[in-house]
């Protein structure tokens, strides 16, 4: 040994300096926790996809403040789980189940009625509901199921809403989006996917439509009090990933478990910058931007083209039947 350093040294600086850097990069990927106000009381919360992962998460929170909390899903037996568990821990019996189905233009205009009818007010509406990498398949309308559920059906909702988010001023809405938006593409040849399907491509580009429909509605809502951002949760481990091998396979589970362990958030985590962008009060007139992490984030090129944006608000009008 040239710096005559006993060899059981040497191993005890390898490991000490890897289990340093593995700790650095868990502490770093664990992600931001909102540690602002969280006034829940007296506010109606909407979230859809609630009976899972960050959406439960984020219902569990807003009801942990003391909000009334609409669990809007498609699986009613699930949903009855999600609102058990929430009302157990928080003992917040202002947690309400509501059938929707997002692949469903009928479903979603009965959940919007009954919501206008029943309810005085509607203070957040967190358009969470997911699909990732699905094989192809179609909504009951017959559109691309990644475009339907995680673009068209919000869309739909946030509009036939829109009248009573009016009437709740200041209210938010609040678009979980995925950074893969960055790498999408609005084919406006093939918007359905008919001519190609890939499950990445039409994961990516329905997420750039969300992102595509937050800005131009922003735009729409200019003035009105309500405000409308998107929130990249980060990467969690939740069913969102059941259609992917890295979810299904032990053998993928078992070589990829440190990318979970030290990259993935819990779903705890992830739920924050949900929470952030609902009830931060310094966002109160903050509208059509992007959040991740707790904080603002750059929104790339092609989630800023205006005319993409409205001419896929006008197509998401026509195959909603909107108008
Ligand atoms: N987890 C991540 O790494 C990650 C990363 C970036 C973005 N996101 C986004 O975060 C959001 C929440 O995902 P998650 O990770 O919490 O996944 P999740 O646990 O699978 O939650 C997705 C929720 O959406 C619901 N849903 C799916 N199709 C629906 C439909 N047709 N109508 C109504 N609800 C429907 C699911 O209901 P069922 O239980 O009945 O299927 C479930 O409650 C998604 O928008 C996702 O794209 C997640």
């Amino acid at each position: 040994m040239p710096l005559g350093i006993p060899p059981k040294y040497t191993v005890y600086g390898v490991i000490g300096f890897a289990v340093s850097f593995c700790g650095a990069i868990k502490y770093y990927s664990r992600g931001s926790k909102y540690k602002g106000k969280k006034n829940c009381l007296g506010k109606t919360f909407i979230v859809t996809g609630a009976n899972s992962g960050i959406g439960r998460e984020t219902a569990f929170n807003f009801a942990k403040e003391g909000g009334r909390v609409i669990l809007a899903c498609r699986d009613m037996e699930k949903c009855a789980a999600a609102k058990k568990e929430i009302i157990n821990f928080t003992y917040n019996v202002q947690v309400i189940c509501k059938k929707l189905d997002l692949a469903s233009i009928k479903s979603i205009r009965q959940f919007a009625e009954e919501i206008n009818k029943e309810e005085t007010h509607v203070d957040v509406l967190v358009n969470n509901a997911g699909v990732m990498r699905c094989p192809e398949t179609l909504t009951k309308d017959g559109i691309e199921m990644h475009l339907g559920v995680n673009h068209l059906g919000h869309f739909l909702l946030t509009n036939l809403l829109i009248e009573k988010l009016k009437g709740s001023v200041p209210s938010r809405v609040i678009n979980v989006t995925c950074s893969a938006f960055v790498n999408g593409k609005i084919n406006f040849k093939d918007l359905n996917s008919e001519d190609s399907y890939e499950e990445g491509v039409a994961y990516s580009q329905s997420k750039l439509a969300l992102m595509l429909f937050t800005r131009e509605l922003s735009k729409k809502l200019q003035g009105t009090g309500i405000t409308v951002n998107a929130v990249h949760p980060g990467m969690s481990k939740t069913a969102i990933m059941r259609h992917t091998r890295l979810y299904n396979s032990k053998i993928s589970s078992f070589f990829f478990w440190p990318i979970h362990f030290f990259v993935f958030k819990s779903v705890d985590r992830a739920a924050q910058t949900v929470l952030f962008a609902a009830l931060d009060p310094s966002l109160q007139d903050v509208s059509g931007k992007y959040f991740s992490d707790c904080e603002e984030k750059e929104i790339s090129e092609n989630a800023l083209n205006d005319e993409d944006a409205k001419r896929l608000w006008l197509t998401s009008e026509k195959w909603t039947r909107l108008t």
